[in-house]
């Protein structure tokens, strides 16, 4: 199975490589814990080596024992899977970022993680409340500047507490400042996004390409409802007719039909599910391949439509990034 895993991976900038799918692990409120250290234990069995979290959504204790557990019985190595954290704004202040990542450690009772993300392009007001807000209930911003995080980043980078550092929630400005930036040391080997046929990220997507940066997509099944910060009311996309048509085609599945289009365009995938039977599903997608013209009909698909709501600047259809 590893032999297999890594044959599915992709090189990043600095050197390791990315397994090209990944265990979502944000689940909706009402979930609880002791689902989240299960559902890690049964993907790993499956074959699952490549798990997204983050310091926001407080399950790392539970994944960090699952993951050891998973260890202690010989299934796996520390070094066979691809663990993701990331940096919410509140930690922004450069002196934060390297704290931040030693909790999430301590946490998971590891010595690194394999790649460690600024979860969003904004700092916010520091402390513990996720979501500073001022009286009038507007989210209070902090006025770091990107660029002292980033070498926050890149410091936890040579300490060897994370192999790889990276962003997710950029723009292509976005992208741009830290590239730019005056010393840098280390590119973003990725930037993770919220990306499926319904927001295809063609353009961020290329101008990724085009620095070496991997996309890694996120709500590529259209995520779930249920989650708060999960726009309510839209089209769902494992229903779109034409998604169907091309699974039944194939007699694949239209998640993995959704999940095969990342693949097959570079992307890296990442899916969450916590039932053993769609955790299955979705990691047979290795098996079959699309064709130009399914490709092309996936592509045709694009509305420019976010599921995830943008939180910090009120815009909820045309930003290209999420926060849950
Ligand atoms: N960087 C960011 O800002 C950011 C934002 C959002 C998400 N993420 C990361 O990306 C991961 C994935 O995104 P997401 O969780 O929002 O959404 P998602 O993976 O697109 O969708 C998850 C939903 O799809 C269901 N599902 C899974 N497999 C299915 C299948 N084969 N058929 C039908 N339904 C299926 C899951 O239910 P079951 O569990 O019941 O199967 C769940 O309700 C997250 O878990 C998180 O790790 C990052």
């Amino acid at each position: 199975m590893m032999s297999q895993m890594r044959h599915f991976s992709l090189k990043m900038n600095d050197g390791h490589t990315i397994p090209m799918l990944g265990l979502g692990t944000s689940a909706p409120s009402q979930v609880l814990k002791s689902e989240t250290e299960m559902a890690i234990k049964r993907a790993i069995d499956i074959g699952y080596r490549h798990i997204d979290s983050a310091h926001l959504y407080q399950n790392e204790e539970e994944i960090g024992r699952a993951i050891q557990m998973k260890i202690a019985d010989g299934t796996v190595k520390r070094d066979d899977i691809f663990y993701t954290t990331k940096v919410w704004g509140t930690f922004f202040r450069p002196e934060l970022v390297q704290t931040n990542l030693e909790r999430s450690l301590k946490k998971l009772q590891m010595s690194y993680v394999d790649l460690y993300l600024l979860h969003h392009p904004e700092a916010l007001q520091a402390g513990e409340d996720f979501f500073p807000k001022d009286t009038h209930g507007n989210i209070i911003f902090d006025t770091v500047d990107l660029c002292t995080t980033w070498e926050a980043m890149e410091k936890c980078k040579n300490e060897g507490l994370t192999r790889s550092i990276g962003v997710s929630n950029f723009n292509c400005k976005q992208l741009e400042r830290i590239l730019n930036k005056p010393g840098l040391k280390y590119k973003p080997v990725c930037n993770q996004v919220e990306c499926h046929p319904y927001l295809n990220q063609s353009k961020l997507l290329e101008f990724c390409r085009s620095h070496d940066i991997l996309l890694v997509a996120y709500a590529t099944l259209g995520s779930d409802a249920r989650k708060k910060w999960v726009i309510k009311n839209k089209p769902r996309l494992l229903q779109d007719p034409v998604l169907n048509a091309i699974a039944e085609k194939h007699r694949r599945t239209p998640a993995q039909v959704a999940l095969r289009y990342q693949l097959q365009r570079g992307v890296v995938a990442l899916a969450k599910s916590f039932s053993e039977q769609r955790m299955k599903e979705n990691f047979q997608v290795f098996e079959f391949e699309l064709t130009p013209e399914d490709m092309e009909s996936l592509d045709g698909l694009n509305r420019n439509m976010c599921y995830l709501q943008d939180l910090f600047s009120g815009h909820t259809d045309d930003a290209s990034y999420g926060n849950d």
